[in-house]
């Protein structure tokens, strides 16, 4: 049993937490976020991920869990201290690193005895060295005993207790191989692929891997455009791709682009980067901008599809960035509406998970309780976040209720035939045998 120290209660901290507990460990997580931790001190979760809730409570109940805002509490006898704080796009794209500072400063502040610090932030390339100069400066004429390990992580929002537990790959980078074996063998009862490498190797890994699947996206969405021009089926064409091996079936989905807590910030961190050093990260750069334009040749299609979006009403079926999840940052589904606003568009919406934080941050949307609130009345309705509960919907009702029956579906998840057998004009991505822009043009 170690003991472990995690500061961040996001989606990555809170998870790595418990489920090192989950493993045996005596884990505290740390937030300066009072409210967070006041929430967790009474079993409620500050985020929603699927099957986190129980976990929690079975390792708190179990004495190995535990939650705190006090760096002198959570850090008592630590041999290991995570930083897994966010590490947000700052203004020129580059990543803010202000609350990986404040973490390792407070580290630095509080400890006296040897201690690892463990990057989980996804961090530039160099901040490894960084972060043990923030410590060494911290400490002045005090020094401490201390070594910095890279550890990315990889886990996605809405499976990430199962991702933790059940990783492709452990990434460990350190200067100092001891202490990055020591972190491997936390990991050990895992039994997966661990791969120790060099701090700054390590960083790179993990820019490059999300960087690679945010590309796939992108060309996915980029053959999907080609289709509607062509007459191909976008859906077809990724399968009979995803059969060849060197190739592979996953993130060959086209729809309105990625988005999320991690791409967009890291794809521009990435390019920042580069050109910071003189590279010049084209692809990267075209990456970003085919994404940029599939949530504009959404708009493009509702606008076509009616004339003119000015006093339309478009229903958003979905606001999270992704299925099951309640994160909407960066979420495709807020972009197009932002998007379809400023044409004059009116805006009903509903999400399974992601109300309350979309609450925070839409105006003047109607929030609906239901997906048929979103469907009454409106001029086109948009499938934004591809939730099971919208896979099955009553599709006869919804032609009823809706003023226009005009349908995008955003993730290819609907069955085009039927749909156009109810009646319904439907619109999907790359998928012009079915009869979207390529027919109607
Ligand atoms: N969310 C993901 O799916 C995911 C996946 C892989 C990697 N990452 C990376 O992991 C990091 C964390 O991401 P997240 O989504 O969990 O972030 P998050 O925004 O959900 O959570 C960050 C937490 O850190 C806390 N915090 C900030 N400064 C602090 C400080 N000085 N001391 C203690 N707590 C502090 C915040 O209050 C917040 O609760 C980021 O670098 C992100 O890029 C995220």
């Amino acid at each position: 049993m170690s003991k472990i120290c995690v500061v961040g209660t996001g989606y990555v901290g809170l998870v790595t937490g418990t489920c090192f507990a989950d493993l045996g460990n005596q884990v505290t997580c740390l937030d300066v976020d009072h409210e967070r931790i006041d929430k967790l001190n009474h079993g409620e979760m500050p985020i929603y991920e699927p099957g986190l809730e129980q976990l929690v409570s079975q390792n708190v109940r179990s004495g190995r869990l535990f939650f705190a805002t006090d760096y002198q509490e959570a850090l008592k006898e630590a041999e290991y201290a995570f930083i897994a704080v966010g590490t947000p796009s700052g203004n020129d794209g580059e990543a803010d690193l202000q609350y990986v500072r404040a973490a390792a400063e407070a580290i630095a502040d509080t400890v006296d005895w040897p201690i690892i610090v463990i990057n989980k932030s996804t961090v530039p390339v160099g901040t490894g060295d960084w972060v043990a100069e923030v410590i060494q400066q911290r400490r002045g004429d005090h020094p401490l005993e201390f070594s910095v390990v890279s550890n990315p992580e990889f886990l996605r929002e809405g499976s990430a207790i199962s991702d933790f537990m059940n990783p492709d790959r452990v990434v460990l980078g350190s200067l100092q191989k001891e202490a990055a074996q020591k972190v491997a063998n936390l990991y050990q009862p895992l039994r997966c692929t661990i791969m120790i490498t060099d701090l700054r190797t390590a960083e790179m890994i993990k820019y490059a891997s999300n960087a690679f699947l945010a590309t796939r996206i992108s060309f996915i969405n980029e053959i999907a455009n080609m289709c509607e021009a062509l007459g191909a089926d976008v859906n077809e064409v990724a399968r009979g791709m995803g059969y060849d091996k060197r190739i592979g079936p996953s993130f060959l989905d086209a729809g309105l682009g990625w988005g999320g807590s991690c791409f967009p910030k890291d794809v521009k961190a990435l390019e920042h980067m580069a050109v910071l050093h003189g590279t010049q990260p084209q692809l990267l750069q075209a990456v970003m901008e085919i994404n940029r334009n599939q949530r504009r040749r959404a708009v493009m299609k509702l606008r076509k599809a009616l004339g003119s979006l000015n006093d339309k009403t478009i229903g958003v079926l979905g606001l999270a960035f992704k299925p099951n999840t309640d994160d909407i940052r960066e979420s495709p589904a807020l972009e197009i509406i932002h998007l379809l606003q400023n044409e004059g568009a009116h805006i009903k919406a509903y999400d399974p998970q992601a109300m309350e934080n979309a609450a925070r941050v839409v105006q003047k949307v109607e929030l609906c309780d239901n997906p048929y609130q979103v469907a009454e009345n409106a001029d086109g309705l948009l499938l934004a976040t591809h939730w099971n509960e919208f896979k099955q919907l009553d599709f006869a009702r919804i032609y009823q209720i809706m003023k226009h029956p005009i349908l995008l579906d955003g993730r290819n998840l609907w069955d085009a035939e039927q749909l156009k057998s109810l009646g319904f004009k439907y619109m999907g991505v790359g998928r012009a045998v079915n009869g979207t822009f390529h027919e109607e043009e």
